[in-house]
């Protein structure tokens, strides 16, 4: 499933948000996924579902290049084949243990999902640097209505607030919810970057009742 405004990529975290030899939970319109990324640094997207026993994997932990699942530790390299059982220390893991992976890019500081295998690049964000993240209870077209103004082909929303312009970088989920990124130019002050980030809260408060009130 695409999203309107990002098309095939789902911008799922910030790469500020995933340090290296951490797991943590995201979402896509097409599923749970349990995004890592290894000591080396490298960012890894596994279906968030252990091949063992169905366990989610974004509860598990990152060891050197492989994450491990936190019920039986079995653990998976990159790209996805288990290499190790610790039940069966001397068994090399049939090739046929593997767990379904999700192609990912990393750039200008946002982590991206493919919804399938995407010949094409992610968005670019042109100079800005995302601020924080928010998940709204609202759906893209709520959410362009509190902003009063379309979303751009790269997904990016602007409005104007006092004398600034907020942008931010949303993407469709399951459920009419959305993923929100607040973005800043690179060189935003302290006082800038707290009135975007307030800014950014009250446009989904507004997004959010005009999704109840089905307005939109
Ligand atoms: S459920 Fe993951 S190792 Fe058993």
């Amino acid at each position: 499933m695409k999203s309107r405004t990002t098309g095939s990529w789902t911008p799922v975290a910030l790469s500020a948000d995933l340090p290296a030899g951490t797991v943590i939970p995201a979402r896509t319109p097409t599923g749970p996924i349990a995004l890592w990324r290894s000591r080396s640094g490298g960012v890894s997207a596994f279906a968030d579902r252990c091949p063992h026993r169905g366990m989610r994997l974004s509860h598990g932990f990152v060891r050197g290049e492989a994450l491990s699942c936190i019920y039986h530790g079995w653990s998976y390299a990159q790209a996805g084949n288990c290499v190790r059982i610790p039940a069966h220390p001397g068994l090399t893991p049939p090739e046929a243990i593997r767990v379904a992976t999700r192609q990912v890019e990393e750039g200008d500081g946002i982590i991206w999902i493919a919804a399938d295998q995407s010949a094409t690049r992610p968005p670019r964000l042109d100079g800005l640097a995302p601020l924080r993240s928010l998940t709204a209870c609202a759906g893209i077209a709520a959410i362009e209505a509190a902003a009063g103004t379309d979303a751009s082909p790269g997904g990016i929303v602007g409005f104007a607030n006092n004398s600034q312009t907020i942008r931010m970088l949303v993407a469709s989920l399951e459920d009419e919810q959305a993923l929100i990124h607040v973005l800043v130019e690179g060189d935003a002050s302290p006082p800038e970057r707290i009135a975007a980030s307030r800014a950014a809260e009250a446009l989904r408060r507004m997004a959010e009742h005009i999704q109840r009130k089905g307005i939109a």
